[in-house]
């Protein structure tokens, strides 16, 4: 048995923070960073607004796709770097949400490459028969790990969620998965606060160390792109779509060049979203569904690498 995407949806907070905004408040402009980053805008979550709020409305809009009532899922996983609380998981909490108790629920963290890890976990639950009816999340409020007045980083990111049904199918759906991490590299992309008897120790904002995040992050993805094209015996002309972790569009038209992918078939999001960890993937994905670019037989590869490092790849027919 395999598994297969049968709806997708997503889901960006109303507020819009332009590079502009952000250039009357820091010494930087909106030619620097759209120059280097490719962004921009972003959007920024309202206080009152969770990620299980966000990924509430992602997950509602890929059950109506995919024709399945939330009473019907019976798995149900969220990547995440900013859960709503230490614990429970932001998955038992959109669980309750959205009402459909009684399957697991439960959240995976690595970071940016949190939605392929996610989505490749509950391929294989549903692959060896252990769900029938899966919702992946990939969820995010990065504005609330940022320091907004580090201009090195807080231009980078944004808020958002989006979403996928899986259900079985004899044929696949999901084709390959490959994931990675070294746990080496933990320093220069990370967020190194801990809660520590009712206070933060250390640093509750994100910290990155960008020219070695972004050599890594070209490289690794190259690699595991690679490792899913062979795994599949094909080659990058067989790819109608690659959607790639959208960090940045040097890092997305780098990685597309060297896998031998053309820029016109690759699903970027960056430029209104930023980067939105591990949203940004199943987002660029449910525009692209929405908007028909992607159609039934269409072969996608999706890449993501985040902080750990983590990265991975899936290759899917649609
Ligand atoms: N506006 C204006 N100037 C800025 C800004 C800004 N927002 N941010 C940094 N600068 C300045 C720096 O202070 C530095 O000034 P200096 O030369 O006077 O010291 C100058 O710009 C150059 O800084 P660099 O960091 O060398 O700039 P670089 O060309 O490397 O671009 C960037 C920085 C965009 C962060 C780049 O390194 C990059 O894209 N890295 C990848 C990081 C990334 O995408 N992270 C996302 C998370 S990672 C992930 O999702 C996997």
């Amino acid at each position: 048995m395999h598994s297969r995407i049968v709806g997708t949806g997503g889901y960006l907070p109303a507020q819009v923070l332009t590079n502009h905004d952000l250039a009357r408040r820091l010494d930087t402009s909106d030619a620097w960073i759209h120059a280097r980053t490719g962004i921009r805008e972003r959007r920024i979550a309202a206080p009152d607004e969770q990620t299980s709020d966000l990924a509430l409305h992602a997950a509602r809009a890929a059950l109506s796709a995919a024709a399945i009532a939330p009473a019907d899922l019976d798995l149900i996983v969220v990547a995440t770097t900013t859960p709503d609380i230490v614990f429970p998981s932001t998955a038992c909490i959109l669980q309750a949400k959205l009402g459909a108790s009684g399957g697991p629920a439960f959240d995976i963290q690595a970071v940016c490459s949190g939605f392929v890890y996610a989505l490749a976990v509950a391929d294989r639950m549903v692959a060896a028969g252990m769900a029938r009816n899966a919702l992946v999340v990939g969820a995010e409020v990065y504005s609330r790990i940022l320091d907004w007045n580090d201009r090195g980083t807080c231009v980078l990111f944004g808020d958002g969620a989006g979403a996928v049904v899986l259900v079985p199918s004899r044929v696949p759906g999901i084709m390959s998965a490959h994931l990675h991490a070294d746990g080496n590299h933990r320093h220069i992309l990370c967020v190194p606060g801990s809660l520590n008897s009712g206070a933060v120790a250390g640093s509750p904002f994100v910290h990155m160390d960008g020219p070695a995040v972004f050599k890594f992050a070209v490289n690794v993805m190259v690699q595991v792109g690679t490792e899913a094209l062979v795994a599949n015996g094909v080659d990058a002309g067989a790819v109608d779509w690659l959607i790639p972790h959208q960090a940045n569009i040097r890092i997305m038209d780098a990685t597309a060049k060297k896998l031998g992918v053309p820029a016109e078939r690759v699903i970027a999001t960056v430029d209104r979203h930023a980067n939105t960890s591990a949203a940004s993937i199943p987002l660029a994905l449910d525009e692209a569904v929405r908007d028909g670019r992607v159609i039934e037989g269409h072969r996608l590869l999706l890449i993501g690498v985040g902080g750990g490092f983590t990265w991975g790849s899936v290759f899917l027919t649609w």
